[in-house]
């Protein structure tokens, strides 16, 4: 027996296709698992789904004459779904123009007001409700008027709304370029909006409990990517969320509200020597999905990177805000790495520990047929859900349109907030 006879068995590839290409046709042709936020994701319409749709959303459906007949929700197809980080990337990677609707808008908001029947702070700070407007009444005075209020206050609530599913993607397009996500779960016919409904993604094997909801909050890499986990949306996109209306068609009568918190404020909440140190800084920003590099596949998913200032100007307030999120902002251009870990640590803390810099939003309850809608301004926020209905509810479901807003800059002139207000800056 010769040697060559015992030399163990070697892995032979095709020698004509490129192992990227191997791997990406395995992928998309259901071979392996995807990576993926749930462990059973469905791609295209999803029959299953219907059988667990809360009533509100299937009437808004039906009314707005979406297509449900081959299932709810869907999903991009398998072969649609970019595999490698390079294609993701390449998504949006060209300047899109963007007009600021907020910025020419009469700063009293006449238009607007004039159709409210009430206007209530939700704080003293952050969020307002609008009682008596029909969002999908409004002219384009009145939407540039909004628009300015939103980014003042951070989010804006309307309650008892008659609102399609195309006349909320109306208002999106109308304030920037309306994201379509390659991944997440959508209407049917609707790539640019998004659902949002924990009771699917738990069918689908997502492990929300109430022992490990809020784990995000204290470290990403339990369950990060959980919108329990304090947040921002799309901040790696080269364009990041702006305006986004969340219309919830179907809540439950208590639980399951929305907390937003002001990035304006949080920019205030730190010395003004420390504003100076972070004021031009830069830090890169990652996605919440997964890819693979094509150069190294088998090292597992990798995010989108992208760099923004971690101050910014808001091109309509002129106030500068700070840029952070526990789950995305990875590190600080310029400093060590652990000065960066420490730095964004107490950034985040910044956010999420000062009660009087949140605003928090309650859906419920919606009458059949109607529903509730919160606006809020991405670049100037953070925001998360909380899971205190526990499934015991199976009704909390909506809909999400994400308006894409410009290229974050920093204008070393602008304002804060509170200076521009001429509130005090006690140290
Ligand atoms: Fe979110």
């Amino acid at each position: 027996m010769s040697s060559a006879d015992v030399s163990p068995p070697t892995l032979k590839l095709k020698a004509e296709v490129p192992l990227d290409k191997e791997i990406e046709s395995i992928i998309k042709s259901g071979k392996a698992k995807r990576a993926s936020n749930y462990q059973q994701a469905v791609y295209g319409p999803d029959p299953e789904g219907l059988k667990i749709l809360p009533e509100g959303a299937r009437l808004r459906l039906l009314e707005s004459g979406v297509d449900i007949s081959k299932g709810y929700p869907a999903k991009p197809n398998a072969e649609a779904i970019p595999v490698y980080l390079d294609e993701a990337y390449a998504i949006r990677n060209e300047e899109y123009p963007y007009v600021e609707r907020g910025k020419n808008a009469d700063p009293e908001k006449k238009a607007l007001f004039a159709a409210a029947t009430a206007v209530i702070p939700l704080t003293k700070h952050v969020g307002t409700e609008l009682v008596g407007v029909q969002l999908a009444d409004l002219n384009d005075k009145q939407k540039d008027e909004l628009a300015l209020l939103i980014a003042e206050r951070i989010v804006v609530v309307f309650k008892d709304q008659k609102l399609s599913h195309q006349k909320q993607l109306e208002l999106g397009e109308y304030w920037g370029q309306v994201e379509k996500h390659p991944q997440t779960i959508q209407v049917p016919g609707f790539p640019g909006i998004t659902t949002i409904w924990v009771d699917y993604s738990r069918s689908k094997g997502n492990s929300v409990s109430f022992k490990n909801v809020d784990l995000g909050n204290w470290d990403p890499k339990y369950n990060g990517g959980a919108s329990t986990t304090t947040h921002t949306d799309l901040v790696h996109e080269k364009q990041p969320a702006g305006l986004t209306s969340l219309h919830h068609d179907s809540s439950p009568d208590v639980g399951g509200d929305t907390l937003f918190y002001s990035g304006y404020a949080a920019y205030d909440k730190l010395s003004e020597e420390f504003k100076r140190f972070l004021d031009g800084k830069k830090a890169v920003y990652v996605s919440a999905h997964g890819y693979l590099d094509r150069n190294d596949p088998f090292a597992g998913p990798k995010k989108i990177e992208r760099v923004h200032p971690l101050v910014r100007t808001h091109p309509a307030t002129g106030w500068k805000f700070l840029f952070v999120n526990r789950s995305m902002t990875k590190r600080i251009l310029g400093v060590s790495p652990v000065e960066s870990d420490i730095i964004l640590k107490y950034l985040f803390d910044i956010y999420e520990k000062n009660a009087d810099i949140q605003a928090r939003v309650k859906w419920g309850p919606i009458k059949l047929g109607y529903g509730t809608t919160a606006i809020w301004d991405n670049r100037v926020s953070q925001h998360r859900t909380t899971w205190d209905h526990e499934a015991k509810s199976t009704s909390r479901h909506g809909t999400r349109v994400t308006a894409l807003a410009e290229i974050p800059y920093f204008d070393p002139n602008s304002k804060s907030q509170r200076e521009a207000l001429g509130l005090p800056l006690d140290e």
